[in-house]
């Protein structure tokens, strides 16, 4: 597979790690337990800070080569930078929502069951539609000269929770992923 792809598929390994994380949190919210803002707190930053923001522009770059093409899955891939947008945003709407709890008391705790499980899912299904149906199919279609194109305008950054630099702000969730 192209190294761009392995390089994006690496990062879903890593976002899949955080998600995990955020279900396991999850459960403890569902079990009754102490909700951990703090986590939940820096699972969003992670998430703007990489996956949303440099993760998605990558891919996004990748899929408009692609979509310049004209061949037989435009929908698909249209669909998916449609869902970069959508997430984003939501990603934004679960920060307001824990700032809104940190002020609260008792935090309700129905309601972030209802928001982190939606949020959950629509990761899961937007990586997994990724991994099953589009990498393959970007690694058959775009060719060398694409690649060449692909590589001049890919957005440089590393991952800041799995790369060798640690912020100080992803403590707790970087303790709690070494730790499962
Ligand atoms: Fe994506
Ligand atoms: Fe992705």
């Amino acid at each position: 597979m192209n190294p761009q792809l392995q390089e994006l598929h690496r990062d879903h390994v890593n976002l899949a790690h955080v998600l995990h994380l955020l279900e396991s949190l999850l459960g403890e919210v569902r079990a009754g337990e102490h909700i951990d803002l703090n986590a939940l707190s820096e699972i969003v930053d992670y998430v703007q800070a990489y996956p949303d923001l440099i993760h998605h522009r990558r891919e996004d770059v990748i899929f408009s080569v692609y979509l310049e093409h004209g061949t037989g899955r435009n929908e698909l891939v249209d669909r998916l930078m449609a869902e970069h947008v959508l997430l984003l945003k939501k990603t934004q709407e679960i920060r307001e929502h824990i700032e809104q709890w940190c002020n609260d008391s008792p935090v309700p705790r129905e309601r972030v069951v209802a928001i982190i499980a939606d949020y959950l899912q629509m990761q899961w299904d937007h990586l997994n539609l990724e991994e099953s149906s589009v990498f393959d199919l970007l690694d058959q279609e775009l060719e060398p000269d694409d690649w060449v194109r692909i590589e001049a305008a890919m957005p440089a950054a590393t991952d800041p929770l799995f790369g060798k630099m640690m912020r100080q702000r992803f403590e707790h969730i970087f303790d709690r992923l070494v730790a499962a």
